[in-house]
């Protein structure tokens, strides 16, 4: 596994990176409404994307080993899809919840950041399950100092997701992120503290958990990417980048409306 440590300059680069990603949601914000499609959201950001910030959406055409390339330049996954949903002719209506996963790239560096977002009145149960997932990403991203374990991130959201009688998605994982989407480390969302790699200034990783309703088990659909959970329960994530500082951690996907860190923790610390 190598890691890159990133150097202040290319620090600084993932932070205007970071933002303009986390921009991208905001401005997406107000457009989520009952009877909006999918691809109508994803055409709002590309455009948003190419012409306004003229940054690159990092997923338009990807393709990762085994993965036919990405056709769109946004993910939306809406209720049971867990990650990967590719935008589509399907209308948003009342009550469904919907993450969508910003990836930009500007001046050659990747931001990722995703949230969840409910369409009218959302059920308890779809509210409960994004506010403990948004709880379970900070959880994590409150483990982050040098001299941390990889593991205690996984460790902190397993316990809190499973003591919700919720569960972790296991076959993703927050990843590296640089000059390259995905790059070493593999930040699994479960996991034992005081195990994994050891942090050090300089590394710049995601955070972003996949919490299921119900069971924990994944399908695959035929498109080759939509990632549903098998007994068809809600599926929540949020997503931040988040760079290791020299005192604990700074989340580099923060804008203006980006929710604000739950209980007493604060972006940078
Ligand atoms: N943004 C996703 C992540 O958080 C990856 C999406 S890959 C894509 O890692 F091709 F589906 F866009
Ligand atoms: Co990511
Ligand atoms: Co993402």
């Amino acid at each position: 596994m190598t890691v890159t440590i990133k150097n202040n300059e290319a620090i600084e680069k993932m932070r205007v990176a970071g933002r303009l990603a986390s921009q991208v949601l905001d401005f997406i914000q107000p457009k989520i409404k009952a009877g909006v499609t999918t691809e109508e959201i994803d055409k709002i950001c590309h455009d948003y994307m190419v012409n306004v910030q003229q940054t690159i959406p990092a997923p338009l055409n990807y393709a990762p080993p085994g993965h036919s390339p990405f056709p769109k330049s946004i993910c939306t996954s809406v209720n049971h899809v867990i990650c990967h949903g590719i935008p589509g002719a399907k209308k948003l209506k009342n009550g469904d919840s919907i993450n969508i996963d910003i990836t930009v790239i500007k001046d050659g560096y990747h931001g990722d950041t995703s949230r969840m977002f409910h369409v009218g009145e959302p059920s308890i149960q779809s509210r409960r399950l994004a506010s403990l997932t948004y709880e379970c990403m900070w959880a994590g991203i409150a483990q982050i100092r040098p001299g941390a374990h990889l593991g205690d991130i996984g460790s902190a959201i397993q316990k809190l997701a499973e003591s919700a009688g919720f569960s972790v998605v296991r076959e993703f994982c927050g990843h590296g992120i640089g000059t390259t989407f995905h790059e070493d480390p593999q930040v699994l969302h479960y996991g034992a503290a005081g195990t994994g790699m050891r942090l050090e200034p300089g590394m710049i990783f995601t955070v972003e958990p996949m919490i299921n309703a119900g069971k924990r088990d994944i399908r695959q659909l035929a498109d080759g990417w939509t990632i549903v959970t098998k007994d068809h329960q809600l599926s929540a994530q949020w997503e931040h980048t988040v760079l290791v500082s020299e005192t604990g951690f700074e989340v580099l996907t923060v804008s203006d409306e980006t929710p604000e860190p739950p209980n007493g923790l604060t972006f940078a610390v």
